[in-house]
């Protein structure tokens, strides 16, 4: 599959995706959703990757679903052709890990598409929203699920009902995202970051960000048991045998 709507590059063991429509401010698209879609299974598959960067431009990580495309859909046609879920949970079904790396607007579906990376490091500039109620809909592809278990329900609650934006500092305050970094440190900071990721065992990399999901599904003695059987499960690999080793050698881990 040929891209236009996004840009891919590989940086070491790390991939870059980057959303490309700058006449729109990156609105999401189907071309964009399916492109992207393609691009994350890739690189989920490729065994030279051990975590992808998602980002957009410096002036905005994606302006939110295509509101051109989609202004005269009909009821029947968003339930028909399952509008959302068919090509934009793709993300969730991606086992590495995936930083989004977010500097300018991430409203909308672009709030939501961040929300959907495993963390966020955001680029001082960056601004968070869910501006839906002004065009007179409701979040579509988990606003209103995502962001009061990032944000706590008041704050949820304040960004949908009246569509106010968040800034980086307020979104680091409340636990969106992870860290806030000058505009042009936010490629550097979330590669370094990436490489870090990628320079640890890839399955143990996997199997932590399924205890970590796990705990927004499950109940705290659930969550706790799945992870000691994961924990448990480790010692089973060569890679909890290198790690242990190397620290007690005073050398580097070499996780093949
Ligand atoms: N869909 C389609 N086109 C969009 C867009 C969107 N979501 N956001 C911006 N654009 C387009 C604009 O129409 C404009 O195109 P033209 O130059 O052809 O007129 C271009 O991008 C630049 O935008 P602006 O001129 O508006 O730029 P600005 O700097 O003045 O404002 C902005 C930036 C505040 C982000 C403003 O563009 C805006 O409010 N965009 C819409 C944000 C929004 O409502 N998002 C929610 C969409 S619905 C949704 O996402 C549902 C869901 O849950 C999945």
């Amino acid at each position: 599959m040929s891209y236009e709507a996004i840009q891919v590059e590989t940086h070491g063991k790390v991939g870059l995706i980057r959303l490309h429509r700058p006449a729109a401010l990156n609105a999401l698209n189907d071309q964009l959703m399916d492109e992207l879609g393609d691009a994350l299974q890739k690189f989920d598959a490729d065994e030279g990757i051990g975590c992808i960067v998602l980002t957009g431009s410096e002036k905005a990580f994606a302006a939110g679903a295509d509101i051109a495309a989609i202004v005269d859909h009909t009821y029947i046609d968003a339930y028909k052709s399952n509008f959302i879920t068919r090509n934009w949970e793709h993300i969730r079904r991606v086992r590495k890990p995936v930083i989004g790396a977010v500097a300018g607007f991430a409203l909308g579906g672009g709030c939501e598409l961040a929300m959907m990376c495993d963390f966020i490091i955001a680029a001082d500039n960056a601004k968070f929203g869910q501006p839906e109620v002004k065009l007179g809909v409701v979040p579509g592809a988990g606003g209103t699920q995502r962001l009061p278990r990032a944000v706590s329900k008041a704050k949820a609650m304040d960004m949908c009902l009246t569509a106010r934006m968040m800034d980086a500092e307020e979104a680091e305050r409340a636990g969106l995202v992870s860290r806030v970094v000058p505009l042009d440190k936010l490629m550097t900071e979330a590669l370094d970051a990436a490489t870090v990721i990628a320079s640890m065992s890839l399955p143990t990399v996997m199997m932590i960000k399924d205890a970590v999901d796990r705990a927004y599904e499950t109940t705290l003695s659930e969550g706790v048991l799945y992870e000691r059987r994961v924990f448990h499960s480790v010692f089973g690999t060569e890679h909890q045998k290198e790690g242990m080793k190397a620290f007690l050698e005073k050398r580097k881990p070499v996780f093949k």
